[in-house]
């Protein structure tokens, strides 16, 4: 039988168990967190931290600023808005992807809430993934208006038929939420574009005063970068925002099509 050795610092480790202050007496909810610090040399751990439900708001976010607020200063992670605008606090909650700030606690089953980073990221610190790739793959699409069309001095307005194509597209807050979660990525995140950074070539593509079709399609028609998608639809069940990136990647497969009929 083949032995797969796992990479160093792959397997986690159980970690401490912080209680609550004293003279807590709210309700004790507990929260799972991955901990990781490539500093210290050691391998991840899983944090058990008792939160008194009473003295946090409603979301998991509330929860792991309550923690770090009184817990332990030393726990990283990203936030910003706190409204589902930035995209910044996606985690992986109760084991889905999604964003920290908009889930409530209390819809998580289970008795302790896990919290760990996107998945099949490399991670900086504790619930910090590293996205350069990610956002590489998002700049590789070229996100910005391509025309020869001298700028308007005002607002550019289209029809509303035109605008209605780019509703389900422009929504997208490039939290990673989707991409994390598709296995296609996890297997070809270096090649395969992933469902947000081709969501987001479709919103360009949808454009109606973009004139670089023809460009921004030979630059997809690779069979990494946009055929790896195998409508297994991970995507669309886990984006905060209720878009559907599949459906975007069909669209985009449907114009190359098109093109050569
Ligand atoms: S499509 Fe949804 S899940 Fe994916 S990056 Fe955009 S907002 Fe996040
Ligand atoms: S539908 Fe495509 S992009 Fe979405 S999760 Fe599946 S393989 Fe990935
Ligand atoms: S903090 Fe901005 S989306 Fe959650």
């Amino acid at each position: 039988m083949v032995a797969f050795t796992l990479p160093k610092n792959s397997k986690i480790k159980p970690g401490r168990h912080v209680p609550a202050p004293q003279g807590a007496k709210g309700p004790i909810k507990q929260f799972k967190v991955y901990r990781y610090d490539p500093e210290d040399g050691g391998n991840p751990r899983w944090d058990t931290f008792d939160v008194p439900t009473d003295q946090v708001g409603p979301m998991v976010l509330d929860a792991v600023i309550y923690i770090k607020n009184n817990l332990d200063p030393t726990l990283a992670f990203r936030r910003s808005c706190r409204e589902g605008v930035c995209g910044s606090c996606a985690m992986n909650i109760g084991g889905r992807n999604t964003l920290a700030c908009t889930h409530a606690w209390a819809d998580v089953p289970g008795k302790a809430i896990s919290i760990s980073p996107l998945p099949h990221m490399p991670v900086v610190k504790d619930l910090v993934p590293d996205l350069t790739m990610f956002f590489a793959q998002y700049a590789s699409i070229e996100p910005w208006l391509h025309t020869d069309t001298p700028t308007p001095q005002k607002e550019w307005t289209q029809d509303p038929q035109d605008r209605a194509k780019l509703d389900g597209l422009y929504e997208c807050i490039l939290c990673a939420c989707c991409s994390t979660s598709c296995p296609s990525y996890w297997w070809n995140g270096e090649k395969y574009l992933g469902p947000a950074a081709l969501l987001q070539a479709y919103r360009w593509l949808a454009d109606s005063r973009d004139e670089a079709t023809g460009e921004r399609l030979d630059n997809l028609d690779d069979p990494f970068k946009l055929y790896r998608c195998h409508t297994i639809m991970n995507c669309a069940q886990v984006c905060p925002k209720g878009l559907n990136p599949a459906k975007a990647i069909a669209e985009i497969k449907k114009m190359l099509v098109e093109r050569v009929v």
